[in-house]
């Protein structure tokens, strides 16, 4: 990567505004509670690097999609809560509606070396989500210099992260770097066999993925409700299962081009049916030809699972971006699950995308043995699309 990175800045006694994806899921019921801190976890190689280095830290990050300023439902208190158990008398919540403000200025000013602060989300402010150059100018007034270490945000262009990087000396933190580092190498110069396993619902979620990735890859594992559209096309039988019949020329195309390329490109043989996905729902397992026509297909069947174990399990280098169904519920998660074995069974470098997949990784409890789960849902994606991600863009160049 030619970005600057946090070495590259002289951070001693400096006040070093820091953007972290802080957009962590909470539970639904009051007090919210974390339900997975990931992403905090994540962001603290870059924070203790920084406050090691006798810098004053200033975190600032946005927290889901608040509609009014100083909406409570969309405060970053619980994860203050988690810093504070972490970092004790070093670390400070300084709240204001108005993100900044005078007190926040002077709370910040009287920051010593190696402690660190957090700021309320900055969604409150209406001007982040339109990269409005005041209020990256009041984030970018707190500070000598910027780093941004939000991966998950990096597909987004907004005040805290293009904005404020327009306007400080600035440098990606160790999770960005590390997030393009293992990314980009699986693209650029992967250990072969490269396989690509690809589910969710939609094939239009993952058109730019599979078309960047279908010149790169061996081998392509389709499953999830996209695979259903794929099926179809080829003139099958898939009952009430998911299908974008707008989508079926595409996946026709799709299909030829993989061919073309020469990559073996596998859908699932066998399903796991039932007339309606609820808990605790009826199911059965069915070939792929006999889906009848008032059952929906909710996740692959164990010959599918099988079949893709074995492909797995020769690979160098497997990129994993979205569930083999509703693995949410627990009649449906037996594809998905079996997936995330055979990665962690096999001797390749493993990359799990964000988001979904990067949930029911965690479900599974095999997390720790993956070689790499991506803190991004929407960035991983552009990512795997090859595509540029502005907050990552808009950081300095390293000097040569
Ligand atoms: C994410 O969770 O994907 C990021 O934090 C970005 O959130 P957003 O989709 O609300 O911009």
């Amino acid at each position: 990567m030619n970005k600057k990175t946090v070495k590259d800045l002289d951070v001693n006694g400096k006040k070093v505004l820091v953007r972290v994806d802080f957009n962590v899921p909470l539970t639904s019921s009051k007090p919210k509670h974390i339900t997975d801190d990931a992403r905090i976890k994540a962001a603290l190689p870059t924070i203790d690097y920084l406050l090691e280095n006798n810098a004053k830290v200033i975190l600032i990050s946005h927290l889901g999609r608040p509609k009014e300023k100083g909406d409570k439902e969309f405060s970053l208190k619980p994860v203050a809560d988690e810093l504070q158990e972490i970092y004790k008398d070093k670390f400070h919540f300084f709240q204001s509606d108005d993100v900044v403000d005078e007190k926040v200025k002077n709370e910040v000013d009287s920051l010593n070396n190696g402690e660190l602060c957090l700021l309320e989300n900055t969604r409150y402010d209406k001007g982040e989500t339109k990269n409005n150059e005041e209020f990256a100018k009041k984030l970018a007034s707190l500070a000598d210099l910027y780093v941004n270490d939000a991966f998950g945000t990096s597909h987004r262009a907004h005040a805290s992260n293009v904005g404020v990087s327009n306007i400080l000396p600035s440098a990606v933190g160790f999770l960005i770097e590390k997030e393009i580092n293992v990314m980009g190498k699986a693209l650029e110069d992967p250990k072969r066999p490269f396989v690509a396993i690809l589910g969710g619902a939609k094939v239009s979620d993952k058109i730019g993925v599979i078309n960047n990735l279908i010149s790169k890859v061996d081998s392509i594992l389709i499953g999830g409700g996209m695979a259903y559209t794929f099926l179809k096309s080829q003139g099958k039988e898939i009952g009430l299962s998911l299908l974008e019949e707008d989508k079926i020329d595409l996946a026709k195309e799709l299909l030829q081009k993989a061919k073309d390329n020469g990559v073996e490109l596998l859908l699932p043989v066998d399903a796991v049916v039932t007339d309606e996905p609820k808990d605790g729902a009826e199911t059965e397992v069915v070939d792929i030809d006999s889906i009848s026509p008032d059952k929906e297909a909710c996740d692959i069947g164990p010959k599918t699972s099988e079949k893709f174990a074995e492909v797995i399990k020769n690979a160098k280098t497997v990129i994993w971006n979205g569930p083999m169904g509703i693995f949410e519920m627990k009649e449906f998660a037996s594809g998905t699950n079996s997936v995330a074995k055979a990665l962690v069974d096999s001797d390749a470098i493993t990359i799990v995308g964000g988001g979904d997949s990067a949930s029911a990784i965690e479900k599974s409890g095999y997390k720790d043995r993956i070689t790499h789960v991506s803190t991004g849902g929407g960035a991983s994606l552009q990512f795997l699309e090859g595509k540029p991600l502005p907050g990552i863009e808009a950081i300095d160049d390293k000097e040569n």
